[in-house]
């Protein structure tokens, strides 16, 4: 396999070398970000002749991708019949785009390299504070690059796992931004009054993620809500998805397998961030 660091930006991101002071203050610099904001995002992560790869492979499966539409409350969980169907709670949005699964990404395709890399590993781990950081390892799910055609949306949602790691690989023409509100809820509060009020279109607390092609984002969506804003023009958004579990030799079940590369769009949240 190709060796990912020649991939990587290391001068400006020193991943790698461990031992260097320089490497030590990025990690504690990247750590310190990735807490007080709940989001770390590293623009021109990727040099630009691999990004240009990693475009033109994505570009030529993007006809095997799977499309969706699927229907959702922003909690990806099923209603709660305690609140009515308008409540923040249960309000009804609609996520439309497609995903190219692990299995279509061609197995010398120089994202294969980044998402197998274990010095990237160990930095992710390092900047969200986990013991370790593993590939999942079913053919479907690992790595995946979601694919966002003119019209199309990832509505407003928290996710289910504690962190989502993209890298942008082609931006719309227009729109496709990455919306965020830092800290929306917390354990104990699902913070319904303030999604009710972004719902109804009450935008003043929304930031955005800088995401130029070739940035590498580690974002902590379980309480920071978010989507991906209509994409506009003639031009896909293209994004890869890298997924990692603390522990080692994860696969996605079969049943959300068939949910989200089989067919069905009922709704179900049990997802790892698509963004
Ligand atoms: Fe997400």
């Amino acid at each position: 396999m190709l060796n990912a660091q020649s991939l990587i930006n290391t001068d400006a991101y020193p991943i790698f070398d461990r031992s260097s002071a320089e490497s030590v203050a990025f990690f504690a610099a990247s750590r310190k970000t990735y807490v007080e904001q709940g989001a770390l995002a590293l623009p021109g992560f990727i040099l630009p002749a691999a990004l240009e790869r990693m475009a033109r492979d994505a570009a030529d499966v993007e006809h095997l991708s799977f499309k969706q539409e699927k229907h959702h409350n922003v909690y990806l969980l099923d209603t709660d019949r305690a609140f009515g169907d308008d409540h923040p709670r249960n309000r009804q949005l609609t996520t439309t785009n497609s995903t190219i699964s692990y299995a279509d990404i061609q197995t010398d395709a120089p994202l294969r390299a980044l998402y197998h890399c274990k010095g990237l590993h160990h930095f992710i781990a390092y900047v969200t504070g986990k013991a370790g950081i593993y590939p999942y390892v079913d053919q479907l799910s690992p790595l995946n690059i979601g694919i966002s055609r003119p019209g199309e949306t990832l509505a407003w949602h928290f996710d289910t796992s504690d962190f989502a790691t993209t890298l942008l690989l082609q931006a719309a023409e227009e729109g496709g931004a990455f919306e965020y509100i830092p800290r929306t809820r917390n354990e104990v509060d699902p913070a319904y009054e303030r999604v009710g009020r972004l719902l109804d279109g009450d935008s003043r607390d929304v930031e955005i993620l800088q995401a130029e092609p070739g940035t590498l984002a580690l974002f902590q969506g379980r309480h920071s809500i978010h989507r991906v804003a209509p994409v506009k023009g003639d031009k896909t958004r293209m994004i890869a998805i890298l997924t990692y579990d603390e522990k080692p030799d994860q696969q996605m079940n079969a049943y959300t397998q068939e949910k989200f590369y089989g067919g069905r769009c009922d709704g179900d949240g049990n997802r790892l961030c698509p963004c």
